[in-house]
């Protein structure tokens, strides 16, 4: 069995990386379609050594195809997923738009592989800041439960996408040159969805996606719906404060977490991060070893470290989660996706 793998994306920040991910996974392979806007058609992309033209995105790009992966908006999702499963492919999709839907897996797949089963063409891939936070906490809500979480996010800008990257590297430069702070001109950060843009250069913006029910984000709502949904226990509290910072590549997330059950302890939680599938731990205090941004990219792993005890609450952990956002967030989340719905034969060829 070999698929025909499409990218609906391809020329963006996550869609680069599915490319890349699709050279070196282990999924067997017939064909590889790039698919972006009009504005891309014709672009080149080197490919295993192949060379690859976009092609622009029309509903008849699926056929033939078996697997599609999106990541081009959720307005394109909502359009052309329905279209690409019409035509018999699975999707994941790696936009909000389909993740709390009843009827779609929300997968990480070191975590709810067995959600796959239920798909009925579309799978989501989650929001990037609840799949590095998912790796980590699945072995320890395993063994001792989960009362509680209370995640702050230090989140890079590829998240928001190519242009945002360009726009911190445009105002981090300009800055540097000696323009003020109020003359930097933003267009895309803190949403590109909002009214008003602020800098990011030299910044530290509180709000991720646009304003929401009881005045918290859709970032942080996404981080609370979707942990629920994945873990499958809506009894789970879980509070999300997520901060875009100047960083490019890499999320970084200080989480509280409360388990349940007695007998946990620091090093206990220590050696379930360091059994766990996806994660490292990276936590020597002497010697300043832990997680960081920078270090994390073209990483597929989870990093965990700065693990200690609450000061005052005994079932309290605080520790610090590092993953490359574009790919455990996104595309390697997605083509490891494709490769477990492989394995569990769960493809219609
Ligand atoms: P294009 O480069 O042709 O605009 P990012 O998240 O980095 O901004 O990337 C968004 C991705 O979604 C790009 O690959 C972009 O293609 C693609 N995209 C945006 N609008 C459309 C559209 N109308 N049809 C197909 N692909 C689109």
């Amino acid at each position: 069995k070999k698929y025909n793998v499409a990218v609906v994306g391809a020329t963006g920040a996550v869609g680069t990386k599915m490319i890349e991910m699709l050279e070196e996974t282990s999924l067997p392979m017939n064909q590889v379609k790039l698919l972006a806007s009009k504005r891309s058609a014709g672009k080149e992309v080197t490919f295993k050594g192949q060379t690859l033209v976009v092609e622009e995105l029309v509903p008849e790009s699926f056929t033939g195809i078996d697997i599609a992966l999106f990541s081009a908006g959720g307005n394109i999702s909502k359009q052309y997923a329905p279209e690409a499963v019409k035509r018999g492919a699975v999707v994941v999709d790696n936009t909000s738009h389909f993740r709390m839907d009843p009827e779609v897996p929300l997968v990480v797949p070191e975590v709810n592989p067995e959600a796959l089963k239920r798909h009925k063409g579309i799978i989501a891939n989650p929001n990037c800041s609840t799949i590095q936070m998912m790796v980590a906490l699945e072995p320890i809500r395993q063994a001792y439960g989960l009362d509680r979480l209370i995640v702050s996010t230090y989140q890079a800008v590829s998240g928001a996408g190519i242009n945002a990257m360009e726009e911190l590297k445009t105002q981090a430069l300009a800055y540097i040159n000696g323009t003020p702070a109020d003359k930097l001109e933003a267009n895309i950060l803190p949403s590109g969805g909002d009214k008003k843009h602020y800098p990011i250069a030299f910044n530290a913006l509180p709000q991720i996606d646009v304003f929401a029910e009881a005045d918290y984000t859709y970032e942080e709502w996404k981080m609370i719906n979707e942990t629920k949904k994945i873990m499958e226990d809506d009894s789970i509290k879980v509070v999300a404060t997520c901060v875009r910072i100047p960083v490019l590549s890499g999320h970084s997330e200080s989480i509280y977490i409360e388990v349940k059950e007695e007998g946990s302890d620091v090093s206990k939680i220590k050696d379930l991060i360091a059994k766990a599938p996806g994660a490292i731990l990276q936590d020597d205090p002497s010697q300043q070893i832990y997680p960081q941004a920078l270090a994390s990219i073209d990483r597929k792993e989870t990093f965990v470290g700065r693990i200690r005890q609450d000061i005052d609450i005994d079932k309290g952990y605080h520790m610090w989660v590092v993953s490359d956002n574009l790919l455990k967030g996104a595309a390697w989340n997605s083509v490891q996706i494709a490769e477990t719905l492989h394995e569990m034969d769960l493809v219609r060829v």
